[in-house]
């Protein structure tokens, strides 16, 4: 079944179902690039950073271009806040019924060695976005409408949820159109794979390194099985493998950089992924509660991310509980 039959199907929202199409359409053109790659001239650094101070490469910057424009040609944006931009872009189309934040391509590091990249979507209700300026992207992740990633790995797969289970669509090349491939995905309860970037463990709170030491002890430990480790750094790729055989993806709280609580954005990293891993069962907290629940602040925001299968999360939720006390549920 094609991605707008698909969405004929399970929602009546028409305006939601035009923006998704497009959505996927930007999915479409950034997968053209990437797969033209240094010929296309993605692996190009720029001499810019972005409002984060990261390098910005060619692609990213290309990417969100493509996006942006997808964005604006389906008249139901009002606003777009992309990791690219400090301020987000009014539309035109100032009073239409979403905002949309956006990682038009994560993980763009991996552009240089041919690695997996993807963009993330996420969308909001505008609750006024004409008079609240940027304030009206301020919404809890739970408020998402609908959120939203593109993998451009060996096949191009678009990932999406409604808030009706989360669902797994895949680009067939020769029609150019997204075919679901896999309806109601679930995230395995138990699992024994765990994904975090062991470089900043001297960094960790005591929670997560009680954890993870208990995972390496393997047979041998308190939780008397082994465990394997996986990392991707690039969090579509890593979330993706969690969405379909289930682990964790931590990146938790570390004192590295004090200021900087976490490393991902929550408004187009951290809640659309809580949302599409919650809606397949999932969980997905910070370690002081919901990823979802958590009441933005700033556009650009970093928080922790814990997510994954339901019974490793509940573990280290309990472990924050015990070993945090002051952190609040
Ligand atoms: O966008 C942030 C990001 O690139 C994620 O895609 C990825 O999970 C993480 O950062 C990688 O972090 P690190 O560079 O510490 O491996
Ligand atoms: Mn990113």
């Amino acid at each position: 079944m094609q991605l707008d039959v698909f969405l004929k199907k399970v929602s009546i929202n028409h305006a939601l179902n035009m923006l998704l199409w497009h959505i996927a359409e930007a999915g479409i053109e950034i997968a053209a690039l990437i797969k033209q790659g240094a010929l296309a001239g993605v692996t190009e650094k720029m001499t810019s950073t972005n409002v984060q101070g990261e390098t910005q490469m060619q692609l990213d910057i290309r990417s969100h271009e493509v996006a942006l424009a997808q964005l604006r040609a389906s008249a139901v944006v009002a606003a777009v806040l992309s990791e690219e931009e400090e301020k987000p872009t009014m539309l035109e189309t100032i009073d239409a019924p979403f905002l949309v934040s956006m990682d038009p391509l994560d993980g763009s590091s991996n552009l240089a060695i041919n690695g997996v990249v993807g963009s993330i979507f996420s969308v909001l209700p505008n609750t006024g976005v004409s008079t609240l300026g940027e304030q009206a992207f301020l919404q809890p992740g739970q408020d998402q409408r609908a959120a939203a990633y593109i993998m451009y790995g060996p096949a191009t797969l678009l990932v999406l949820s409604i808030g009706q289970g989360t669902h797994i669509f895949t680009l067939d090349h020769h029609s150019q159109a997204f075919v679901l491939t896999q309806q109601t995905v679930t995230v395995p309860e138990e699992t024994s794979e765990f994904a975090i970037n062991a470089s900043n463990q001297r960094y960790w709170q005591a929670a997560v390194q009680r954890y993870i030491g208990e995972c390496l002890q393997g047979k041998e430990g308190p939780r008397a099985r082994d465990f394997n480790m996986r990392w991707c750094a690039s969090m579509v790729m890593d979330v993706h493998r969690i969405l379909t055989r289930g682990g964790v993806f931590l990146y938790p709280h570390d004192n590295k950089q004090p200021v900087k609580a976490g490393r991902l954005r929550l408004l187009y990293e951290a809640n659309p992924m809580s949302l599409l891993v919650t809606q397949a069962g999932g969980e997905s907290i910070t370690g002081q509660g919901d990823v979802l629940a958590l009441q933005p602040t700033d556009c650009h925001q970093r928080v922790p991310v814990l997510l994954g299968s339901k019974q490793e999360i509940q573990r280290l939720r309990d472990y924050h509980q015990q070993i945090h006390p002051q952190a609040t549920e």
